[in-house]
């Protein structure tokens, strides 16, 4: 398959297939797919560079700086993530080391400041998949308003260890409460640009392959709402 893999160039992105190259499965629920960073880690990095993902879980952004030589720091505050994040990466040959911590991505403190080259995240988006029945620090599984309060904590942590003039790319999507939209794209955007980063790109993510569409899309049709089906791709830049 990565035979045929080319760089995205345009602000619209669709992987309908989920990459299951190497150690990547696609079976950590909520799972990006691992074209997403590596398109990031391509243009936003080179070799030997250090590239962050504070909410790694099961380890697909370190699976491919593994493949591209970078030395990817990843951080979960769920060990069984960990453990999966782990298994992915140790069998794979690389130029480049790949470092494991239980860290909380509000509080990165042995981080030092601008010491990244590159981040590469994807936070739980508020609790719609909940990653853990009872760890504290996980908010997945805290609603909307109290989510975005400690976004701007994981936004302060991004701004405070990268370096200067590089770059930050998240992933996150809206979500729907009781038939309404709840604009978690925008808001978490605006906590970013809050912390002085500047904006470089919106890329619309088609999604694909969501474990519960087929169920929705009975209750869609029958409440009159469209089923989600992107996603926002934010590169900032500091
Ligand atoms: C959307 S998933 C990431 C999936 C990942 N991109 C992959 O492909 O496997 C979000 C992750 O954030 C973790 N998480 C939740 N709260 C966290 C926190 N405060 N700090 C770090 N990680 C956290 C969850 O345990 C979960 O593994």
């Amino acid at each position: 398959m990565l035979d045929n893999f080319k760089l995205e160039t345009t602000t619209i992105w669709s992987f309908k297939d989920r990459g299951n190259y190497y150690t990547h499965k696609g079976d950590y629920p909520g799972n990006w797919s691992p074209y997403v960073p590596r398109n990031i880690i391509l243009r936003y990095s080179k070799e030997n560079d250090v590239v962050l993902d504070q909410f790694a879980g099961s380890g697909t952004t370190l699976i491919e700086c593994r493949l591209l030589n970078r030395i990817g720091v990843g951080c979960d505050v769920n060990e069984v993530a960990l453990k999966m994040a782990w298994e992915r990466t140790k069998c794979i040959q690389s130029k480049s080391k790949t470092i494991l911590l239980k860290r909380d991505a509000r509080n990165l403190y042995d981080i030092k400041d601008s010491s990244i080259d590159l981040i590469c995240t994807h936070p739980p988006y508020s609790n719609a998949i909940k990653y853990s029945e009872d760890i504290e620090e996980d908010i997945s599984l805290l609603e909307y308003d109290k989510f975005l309060n400690e976004i701007v904590k994981v936004a302060s942590e991004c701004y405070r260890v990268l370096k200067k003039g590089k770059y930050c790319a998240l992933l996150i999507g809206d979500i729907r409460k009781n038939g309404y939209i709840k604009p978690l794209g925008y808001e978490t955007l605006n906590k970013f640009l809050n912390q002085s980063f500047k904006l470089k790109e919106i890329i619309i993510k088609e999604q694909h392959n969501c474990r519960k569409t087929e169920y929705w899309k009975e209750i869609s049709i029958k409440n009159n709402f469209y089923l989600i089906a992107h996603e926002y791709l934010f590169v900032f830049q500091k």
